[in-house]
């Protein structure tokens, strides 16, 4: 799962490839290439590391064609041998996708002499695309994707031609029209000030680019046209505005988030009403920090409209033949509107019936382009690896779409309820005080979050979001399962903190607290009941949170691990932004 990008014209494409490069190294960071021709020869230059690396190589590269790729390595570990291009005979290929076919290709490839120089699955296309090419590179590339199973956005360049060609099925892929160029990239951000129109291929769409034009071909390899419509990629740069990480500055923008996300759902709010008309089920998914955001919507669903409502992740939905018919309604939420995943399961409820509602913070992407209906999250764009303002917008647009599920009277209480929010959120982020509990988690051998119902999925968040930054192990659980088997890795090393943001079940998390602290673990309380404040102000660490609605504390308790989370890994001296072995935007299985 990667970024990839390229271009052909007048224009300096070294500088073009590595600027698209930078955009797009959020879809992963482990290594990065780029191939260039120039007077009928390809030029290579690729290295483990980030994109950055490759600037210093590729200033005297002048060339008016180039293929790039910025990699998250799912074959083969992030090495300069595993980095793309992969190159054979005169052809360079760039991949975003998994070859799942990958190996018995390969060893037919070998047994015909191929020499394979990493242990990708995507060299496989190079070596084929070799074998296919008889003169005609779409032609290769044609021959090439029938033999190819799992998913792919592929773009080659070959040394006898002055063209790109690509190809897609299931992993996204954009082209752009330029004045005295064109380009191709797999998202939009890599064309951002570049382009004026773009076109989004469909799967199985080949195509081939040159300075002068792009001709598409469809699955029958029959030509086609795909609508044009406008670039809207931004190229202003996001600042830090004086944060050490865009984490904490995407946090401290929460508020933000969720106003604007609130603003945003009055625009779509009849016609989710139309769309739900009728609605006798209703299925959550989603991914990761979406998922999370997911099992609160799933309880918003349950309360406040009383149909019976379920959340799974997507990677699960997708294959669990899903009991669905044209009564249910399928909330699929993502931040990136990009996550295979995520996509798949939507794209398989909408075959079944299902209508689909996305719920994304990306206003067109894949998810949005299938949806039945959008439900926009406003959080304007998130950086970090580690998703924080988004999980607090999808919190909003899931109570205020389970509030028009629910009817007008109690979706006008909710609207008034979660206006008052984001002044809310701005108070507990000025009154956060993590540093010591952070320091606490730093030096743990393991951290769990506990709570029950809402507190349980917040808990889940919350440790995810240690793991994924601090790389400290932990869990989130229910705090009545504790007792079950997971108060057996209770020790002095440990850290449990608890959630407690509804009165009716704090004497509950409460007993959690006692019967960890009797096996001698270390405790700390995230609140905003009273009870249990009195309870346990100055016998342990004690996070106090403004009171509110039960249904809208994972609001602010959202924030607060978050903010552990963030406060840990900068304890520990981590790269926040950037975590290890990960990547923003989820494209492959
Ligand atoms: O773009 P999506 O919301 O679909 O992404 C889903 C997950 O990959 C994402 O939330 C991931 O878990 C985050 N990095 C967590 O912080």
């Amino acid at each position: 799962m990667c970024g990839i990008v390229g271009y052909i014209g007048g224009g300096n494409a070294a500088e073009i490839i590595l600027g698209g490069l930078k955009r797009l190294e959020y879809r992963g960071y482990d290594s990065a290439g780029a191939a260039f021709l120039s007077d009928g020869k390809i030029q290579l230059v690729k290295k483990q590391g980030r994109v950055e690396k490759l600037a210093p190589l590729l200033k005297d590269v002048r060339s008016f064609a180039g293929i790039g790729h910025t990699r998250w390595a799912t074959h083969g570990e992030p090495s300069d041998a595993n980095a793309h291009p992969h190159l054979s005979d005169g052809i360079a290929v760039v991949h975003n996708g998994i070859i799942e076919n990958y190996a018995e290709l390969k060893a037919e490839l070998i047994s015909g002499g191929a020499k394979f120089l990493s242990d990708t699955d995507s060299e496989v296309v190079v070596h084929l695309l070799a074998k296919n090419y008889g003169g005609n590179l779409i032609e290769a590339m044609r021959k090439t994707v029938k033999a190819l199973e799992g998913s792919y956005a592929l773009m080659a360049i070959c040394e006898s031609e002055n063209k790109i060609v690509v190809a897609r099925y299931k992993s996204p892929l954009i082209v752009g029209y330029g004045d005295g160029g064109n380009f191709v990239a797999s998202d939009e951000p890599a064309l951002a000030g570049l382009c004026r129109d773009i076109s989004i291929l469909e799967d199985g769409d080949v195509a081939e680019i040159t300075a002068d034009g792009v001709n598409i071909f469809d699955k029958y390899f029959k030509p086609v046209t795909r609508a044009k419509e406008p670039n809207l990629a931004v190229s202003a740069s996001l600042g830090l505005e004086g944060c050490p990480h865009y984490m904490l500055k995407e946090l401290r923008e929460t508020p933000l988030s969720v106003e604007a996300t609130v603003r945003a759902f009055d625009g779509v709010k009849d016609n989710l009403s139309t769309v739900l008309k009728g609605v006798k089920r209703v299925i959550l998914t989603g991914c990761g920090t979406a998922y999370h955001a997911a099992l609160i919507g799933k309880r918003y669903v349950e309360c406040f409209a009383r149909i019976p409502a379920e959340c799974e992740t997507a990677g699960e939905f997708r294959y669990k033949n899903p009991v669905i018919d044209n009564s249910t309604a399928v909330f699929a939420v993502s931040q990136s509107g990009e996550t295979a995943d995520t996509v798949e399961a939507a794209r398989l409820a909408l075959s079944m019936g299902a209508k689909v509602i996305a719920v994304t913070n990306s206003h067109r992407s894949e998810l949005t382009r299938l949806a039945t209906a959008v439900v926009p999250v406003a959080a304007g764009p998130e950086i970090c690896v580690a998703a924080t303002k988004s999980y607090t917008g999808q919190l909003a647009a899931l109570y205020l779409s389970a509030a028009t599920l629910a009817g007008d009277e109690i979706y006008s209480e909710c609207a008034k309820k979660i206006k008052a929010i984001p002044a809310v959120i701005s108070e507990t982020l000025e009154n956060l005080d993590m540093r010591s509990l952070a320091h606490i988690c730093a030096s743990s051998s393991g951290v769990y979050f506990l709570g029950r119902d809402l507190d349980y999925a917040v808990a889940l968040e919350g440790s995810l979001k240690l793991k994924e930054i601090s790389y400290v192990a932990g869990e989130g659980y229910p705090s009545g399962e504790l007792k079950h088997g997971t108060l057996a890795l209770i020790d002095v090393n440990t850290t449990s903190v608890v959630l407690i943001t509804d009165k009716s079940l704090a004497s509950k998390s409460e007993n959690a607290v006692e019967q960890v602290l009797s096996r001698g673990g270390k405790v700390a309380v995230i609140t905003n009941v009273e009870e249990a404040e009195e309870r346990f102000a100055g016998k342990l660490p004690l996070i106090s949170l403004p009171a509110c609605d039960k249904f809208l504390s994972p609001l602010l308790s959202g924030v607060a691990v978050q903010m552990l989370a963030y406060k840990a890994a900068a304890v520990l001296g981590r790269e926040i932004d950037k975590p290890r072995n990960l990547a923003k935007s989820v494209t492959v299985e």
